[in-house]
């Protein structure tokens, strides 16, 4: 997926200079040690629980099968964010990517996130998907606002589809892009290539 992109690439963020390169098994240690640190709030967007190793261990499973590219964004050493793009070439949705995204809480507000969701749409572009959703718990207002930015809309609302660890359970919202869409109709009006990487 990754093969139109080169990294490692390095932005300069309100937190300093953050570099963005792809996950890998070496990346084991660091991505436990970076999720186990983040509030179990912010993992309910997910499938699975990554602060536990054999789940971490399993997404380096798909990782390396090429159904799942990560990326890290890395500051001083340290891992503080990470962009995912999952998707399934065996199902019915072959054209579809679902972008994960979440950033350490040191660095927050600092310009990581919009500069991470920015690089890990390019990558899903990049790998010709045509449409794109994302999910997050409705008090995300942070990656709503991210993902609004790039043109995705609401499409979903599951209501108390998660259960944190307290029993309390949350709603969650989906946002979708139809990038193939958006890219017919700037053709349309004249201006190719403004949606490509
Ligand atoms: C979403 C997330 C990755 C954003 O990371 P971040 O590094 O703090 O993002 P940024 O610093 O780039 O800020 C993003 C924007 O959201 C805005 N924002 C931040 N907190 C906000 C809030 N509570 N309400 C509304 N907007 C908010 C910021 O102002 C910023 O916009 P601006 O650049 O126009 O000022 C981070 O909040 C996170 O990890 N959340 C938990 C995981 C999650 O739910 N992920 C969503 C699933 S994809």
């Amino acid at each position: 997926m990754n093969e139109t992109r080169s990294y490692p690439r390095h932005i300069r963020s309100d937190a300093g200079d953050i570099e963005f390169r792809l996950m890998s098994r070496a990346d084991e240690a660091a991505v436990l040690a970076f999720a186990q640190k983040l509030p179990s709030h912010d993992l309910l967007f997910l499938p699975r629980n990554i602060s536990q190793p054999k789940v971490l261990s399993a997404w380096i499973n798909e990782i390396e099968r090429g159904a799942i590219t990560s990326l890290l964004a890395v500051k001083d050493g340290e891992v503080v964010g990470c962009g995912t793009v999952v998707r399934d070439p065996h199902s019915w949705s072959p054209h579809v990517g679902e972008i994960r995204m979440v950033v350490s809480l040191d660095v927050r507000g600092a310009g990581v996130g919009r500069a991470l969701s920015q690089e890990t749409f390019a990558l899903a572009l990049a790998a010709g998907l045509e449409k794109m959703s994302v999910q997050m718990t409705v008090d995300q207002q942070a990656a709503i606002t991210l993902f609004e930015g790039l043109g995705f809309k609401a499409e979903a609302l599951l209501r108390d589809h998660v259960r944190d660890v307290d029993g309390k359970t949350h709603d969650i919202v989906m946002l979708g892009h139809n990038v193939a869409q958006v890219r017919a109709q700037m053709e349309a009006y004249g201006l190719p290539g403004a949606v490509q990487h």
